[in-house]
């Protein structure tokens, strides 16, 4: 029989190599993810950082986008990647399984990014909202207004070297209600986002595409834009 003495040597070293495997985030019984799988691979600040973030969001209360998802949808991607890129919102796919751009126009943003020669392992990406808008709607000023603060959280934590607005939503939310996506797109705009200091730029987004077909020439323009300065900044 081992010794009381021995047991608990024996507890305590097994609960060191839990910790040291990283227990909690291999043996889990939630739904895989890509974004999680990358977390252990992340600096320890980076990933608390966005632990917390996410922990905020779902806190986030009176919320009519909230009541009528199904899942937070934060984050997919490499949060270590200098190069993110925002969306609008997640739709039906996307709240279903929790993860930005997993429907139709996530297929066409992951050509967009294979004809540069980046994929989700090397970009990170995210949306203005974080839950589903009923509809597909788009999310109301006001809604827009009580993610915002969440968003420019996230930018700072990820501190991208080059920023990738897709669309009008994210586009009048982080630079200019103002402004149309014609003439906006397609420019570098140098933008602080706390003690994050990046490269923007405008493109269209890829739902959009989906209906302007013709309009991807022009995409093809600004996509030809990140490639060049994601080698002029050797990242
Ligand atoms: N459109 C977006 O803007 N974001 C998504 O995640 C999916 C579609």
């Amino acid at each position: 029989m081992p010794s009381k003495k021995n047991i608990s040597n024996k507890s305590i070293k097994l609960i060191k190599y839990y910790k040291l495997i990283n227990y909690n985030l291999i043996y889990n019984n939630q739904s895989i993810n890509r974004y999680k799988n990358n977390f252990n691979q992340i600096s320890g600040n980076k990933a608390k950082n966005l632990d917390n973030l996410k922990k905020m969001i779902a806190n986030i209360k009176n919320c009519e986008l909230k009541k009528n998802a199904k899942n937070i949808v934060f984050a997919d991607g490499n949060p270590e990647a200098k190069i993110m890129f925002i969306g609008e919102g997640p739709g039906a796919n996307e709240d279903q399984e929790g993860i930005p751009f997993v429907g139709r126009a996530g297929i066409l943003l992951d050509k967009m990014l294979a004809s540069i020669n980046l994929n989700r392992e090397n970009v990170y990406i995210t949306n203005v909202v974080n839950y589903r808008p009923p509809e597909n709607r788009k999310p109301t000023g006001e809604e827009i207004n009580r993610y915002l603060p969440y968003l420019k959280k996230h930018i700072e934590i990820i501190n991208p070297k080059i920023l990738v607005l897709l669309g009008n939503t994210s586009m009048n939310a982080l630079i200019d209600n103002e402004i149309v996506i014609s003439k906006a797109r397609g420019k570098w705009i140098d933008r602080e986002f706390g003690k994050c200091k990046t490269s923007v730029i405008i493109t269209f987004h890829p739902a959009f595409l989906m209906r302007q077909p013709a309009q991807k020439k022009m995409t093809w323009i600004d996509l030809k834009m990140i490639r060049d300065k994601k080698t002029k900044l050797n990242i």
